[in-house]
């Protein structure tokens, strides 16, 4: 298979690094929309519009399925694209339910933290998919947004990034038992984030999306498959920050100006759901 994996930016790198390790044998096309990151601070309507844009795109390239490895574009925007991509036959994967069934999996006794951007915790997808499966969980959903730049930044470990970590969750040290790492960023910190909640179990969102894609293609076969490297805005930076995100440098790296999207990734009409804008 062709599995496009598309992020807004370098984050989605850690999907696709638990997916290159997953399913080696699939040819893998990740494409990083640099251009109009982030995606976390940004209104539903102008994610869903993005998401169709670059899903379209990563059809045109070949892609016959598509990973969502972005949570906020998976917040906003999954249904749509799975509306869009069925008239294809393209099957889309977010990194929604696999996180939430490795938390249901992890939790001792239903405390579960969702650690997300803005825009993930306002468009409460996780919260609501954690709900349906289990009425009776305490959920606690946190914002983070200090956590992406620092990520980027590579100050994953040390004073500030602890302090960061504890003023968003300290004070859930003794009440959550789970926690969901629900930003392709959080997993650089997850040894920060273990310090500051020694207790508690930290799913990894990332891992969990690799794993499931692996049960959906079956068995593994031999053989390696092909990885390329689509940006929207400066190759150097993605290579150099990427690096820390993949754990080696993505290479090469294409830069594209993304066409408008064709149909069916068009921008359905009446879209105006941005009531559940994040503040
Ligand atoms: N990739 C985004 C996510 O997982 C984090 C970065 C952004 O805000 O675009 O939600």
């Amino acid at each position: 298979m062709r599995i496009g994996v598309f992020d807004s930016g370098i984050g989605g790198l850690t999907v696709f690094a638990a997916l290159d390790r997953a399913v080696p044998e699939h040819d893998l096309i990740y494409l990083g929309d640099t251009a109009r990151v982030p995606y976390g601070t940004r209104s539903p309507r102008t994610v869903r519009r993005y998401a169709l844009r670059v899903a379209s795109y990563l059809h045109a390239q070949g892609a016959d399925a598509l990973v969502i490895a972005c949570n906020t574009a998976t917040a906003h925007a999954l249904p749509t694209l799975r509306q869009a991509a069925s008239l294809l036959n393209i099957p889309v994967r977010g990194v929604i339910e696999p996180g939430v069934q490795a938390a249901l999996t992890a939790h001792r006794q239903g405390a579960i933290g969702i650690f997300a951007t803005e825009g993930t915790i306002a468009g409460g997808t996780y919260q609501d998919a954690l709900r349906r499966e289990r009425p009776d969980l305490q959920i606690f959903p946190v914002a983070c947004p200090l956590l992406v730049p620092l990520a980027e930044e590579g100050w994953t470990h040390g004073a500030v990034p602890r302090q960061v970590v504890e003023h968003y969750v300290g004070h859930l040290r003794e009440t959550l038992d789970t926690a969901i790492l629900g930003c392709t960023h959080y997993p650089l910190l997850r040894d920060t984030i273990a310090e500051v909640l020694p207790d508690v179990t930290l799913v990894d969102s990332a891992q969990a999306t690799a794993e499931a894609i692996r049960r959906d293609l079956g068995p593994l076969v031999a053989g390696r498959g092909s990885r390329t490297y689509i940006v929207t805005d400066h190759v150097a930076r993605f290579q150099t920050v990427g690096e820390r995100f993949l754990g080696h440098r993505p290479e090469p790296v294409i830069a594209v100006d993304l066409p408008p999207a064709v149909s069916p990734f068009l921008e359905l009409k009446g879209d105006s759901a941005d009531e559940e804008m994040c503040s």
